[in-house]
């Protein structure tokens, strides 16, 4: 599977659910996470974000692992998005701080 990861937070963009084929991209208040059970690991959403924060499962960075979790868990709690929205107000100056996870809204 694909995996949404901790720079998406705050900033969430939603570039990525534009271009996938399945829609099983999931939207809370800032973040998205992709529905491991629906991606088919065709992998063109990657170079759509601009906060490069997908990767395939094998290349995770090893501190980004955890998120294979927590797209799993958030899955069921977040909803379906297929279009996109615009990015969160302040995505710019948020994209590449680092420690986001704290302000992961659930
Ligand atoms: Fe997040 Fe990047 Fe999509 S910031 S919403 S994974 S385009």
């Amino acid at each position: 599977t694909h995996v949404v990861t901790e720079n998406c937070i705050k900033c969430k963009y939603t570039d990525c659910v534009d271009v996938c084929p399945v829609d099983c991209f999931r939207e809370g208040p800032n973040f998205l996470v992709i529905d491991p059970d629906e991606c088919i690991d065709c992998a063109v959403c990657i170079p759509e974000c601009p906060a490069n924060a997908i990767f395939a499962e094998e290349d995770l960075p090893a501190d980004q692992l955890p998120y294979i979790k927590l797209n799993a868990d958030l899955t069921p709690k977040f909803k379906s998005i297929t279009k996109r929205k615009g990015a969160l107000p302040e995505a710019d100056e948020w994209n590449g701080k680092p420690d986001k996870l704290q302000y992961l809204e659930r």
